[in-house]
């Protein structure tokens, strides 16, 4: 199974959602992509490793992190997936989805999504919330993983001085 995203950067929920969606398949592979609509603040090696970093001390045997750059359809159909997994925050996370996975059925008939519902305490998380929060110097330890607060943060601090 693949679960997709930008991941820019990871956050707990996007874990709470690798952590599930390994339970239902034999293997997982997370990979990081590009979203055209999107300028990512994280490089690629650099989000890879906040994955992996993130999911180390879990016990996850069967989950494996990449980084690609094309079309979700291809590596779907070169890893022979069964399914993409994505966490639905709310009904417009819904709705998007719903449109993503149309389009890829568009461009490949076998592809298939399994949404998961968030974690209620993590429903209201995202990615911009994160480097909203963190730019500005406040705590974003609820929101992303204990494992890379030290490295997001220097890292929108970093940005904050340029
Ligand atoms: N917890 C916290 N946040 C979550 C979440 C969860 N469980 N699930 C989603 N989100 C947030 C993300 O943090 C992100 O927030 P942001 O918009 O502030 O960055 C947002 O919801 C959704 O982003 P993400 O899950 O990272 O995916 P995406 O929508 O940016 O990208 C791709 C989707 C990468 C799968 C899509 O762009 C893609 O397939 N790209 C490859 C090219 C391609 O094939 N395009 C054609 C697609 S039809």
């Amino acid at each position: 199974m693949l679960f997709p995203g930008t991941f820019d950067p990871f956050t707990r929920g996007h874990r709470d959602i690798a952590r599930r969606a390994s339970r239902l398949c034999d293997k997982l592979v997370i990979a990081v992509m590009e979203n055209a609509n999107k300028n990512p603040m994280f490089t690629p090696d650099e989000r890879v490793d906040l994955i992996e970093r993130s999911i180390a001390g879990e016990d996850l045997q069967n989950v494996e992190v990449m980084h690609w750059d094309g079309l979700l359809v291809e590596l779907y159909r070169q890893l022979g997936c069964c399914a993409c997994v994505r966490g639905i925050r709310s009904e417009s996370d819904f709705r998007y989805e719903a449109e993503l996975a149309l389009a890829n059925r568009l461009l490949y008939p076998d592809y298939d999504a399994i949404l998961l519902p968030c974690r209620d305490d993590l429903s209201l998380i995202s990615s911009s919330i994160v480097k909203e929060v963190g730019y500005y110097g406040g705590d974003i330890s609820k929101m992303v993983p204990a494992e890379i607060i030290d490295t997001v943060n220097a890292k929108l601090m970093k940005g904050r001085q340029q």
